[in-house]
């Protein structure tokens, strides 16, 4: 049995940090664990323009603790409104890697999205033209559509129109929750990929829904039901350079989750590389985990690998029920268990 395993320091293709004391309380945890992160600009305001990006950066490199390296990888959010010259603009001098499709209103701070995704084939053609990697949240928000089937939708609806319409666009499908997602991505171009978090990996709906309502088990897109959790499972642990490490950590204070209107979004970063790779170790996949978490990102967004390498043992670490934050409470995933690795040293 293996009880050690040394890889390439991960990355994080999909996080968000938030602004000001939270941001500062939560950089830490992931800079401990990833070399960078495509850190989500879903702030109030929205980071729309290369100055916030760049002002938003600065704040969280001043977050990073002393002697850890950690590099944030910037995003536009993209409005009805977008100034492709200051995206191009942004993009060339090194602020932004990417940008973020949110259509208007499916989930948390996105009510500035993109009312109608053609409104963008614009920007998309210059995000094209330039290489620009497009990151999309992909559920549609129309009110007649189940919340269950809202992935699948945006594919009929949407996607596959974006991948025919923008052949050679890098498209990230973000936080990918069902069987049928795997297999758009599967049979897409070598230019569609797919990130995967760790709670859609670990759970199903029954999570949030079962023994009375679980708040903290609760994220958009929502976690579906079981044969769903085991196509991602299956896609994670393929060795397929499609897929790779995004955790899409979200933290909400308790009180925003334990709320009659709680808040969507899981806070996984205190311990997101030992969620994944219990997963891997259950699947005996150990072997698939690096390509994963540290490999077939960076291959995607056109980036070298990290230099350094981290180790992860076997061994338990309790989660614990809470953890403070700017004063307050906030729940990490996983509260109250334990999991089977932990890194080393
Ligand atoms: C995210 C958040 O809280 O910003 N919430 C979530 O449930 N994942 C937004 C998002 O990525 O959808
Ligand atoms: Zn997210």
């Amino acid at each position: 049995m293996t009880d050690t395993l040394t890889i390439r320091r991960p990355d994080d293709w999909h996080l968000h940090f938030r602004d000001g004391d939270i941001m500062r309380g939560v950089v830490p945890y992931t800079a401990r664990q990833f070399g960078r992160a495509i850190v989500m600009p879903n702030l109030t305001p929205p980071v729309t323009t290369s100055a916030l990006a760049a002002a938003y950066r600065e704040r969280i490199l001043a977050a990073v603790p002393e002697g850890v390296s950690f590099t944030p990888l910037m995003t536009c959010y993209l409005t009805d409104t977008t100034d492709a010259d200051d995206l191009v603009r942004g993009a060339a001098t090194g602020v932004f890697t990417a940008a973020k499709l949110y259509p208007a209103n499916a989930t948390t701070n996105s009510a500035a999205g993109v009312s109608d995704v053609e409104r963008i084939y614009p920007v998309l053609a210059r995000m094209e033209a330039e290489g620009i990697v497009l990151c999309v949240h992909g559920e549609v928000t129309d009110h007649d559509i189940d919340v269950f089937d809202r992935e699948a939708e945006f594919i009929e609806r949407h996607l596959r129109a974006i991948v025919n319409a923008f052949p050679a666009l890098k498209v990230v499908f973000e936080h990918i929750t069902t069987a049928d997602a795997v297999a758009f991505v599967e049979s897409a171009s070598e230019n569609v990929a797919a990130t995967i978090t760790p709670q859609h990996l670990h759970i199903n709906r029954n999570a949030m829904l079962v023994g009375g309502i679980q708040p903290h088990n609760y994220c958009l897109p929502v976690a579906k039901r079981e044969t769903h959790r085991l196509a991602l499972r299956n896609a994670a642990t393929s060795g397929s350079a499609k897929f790779f490490l995004g955790t899409d950590s979200a933290p909400h204070l308790r009180s925003a989750k334990e709320n009659a209107c709680g808040c969507a979004g899981i806070f996984n970063a205190p311990f997101a590389l030992e969620s994944y790779l219990t997963v891997f170790d259950q699947e005996e996949a150990l072997d698939a985990f690096e390509g994963f978490a540290s490999i077939h990102g960076p291959a995607f967004y056109g980036l070298p690998v990290n230099e350094d390498a981290i180790t992860l043992e076997r061994g338990s670490v309790i989660v614990p029920e809470s953890l403070e934050l700017v004063g307050e409470e906030i729940v990490p995933f996983h509260a109250g268990q334990t999991l089977g690795w932990r890194m080393a040293g």
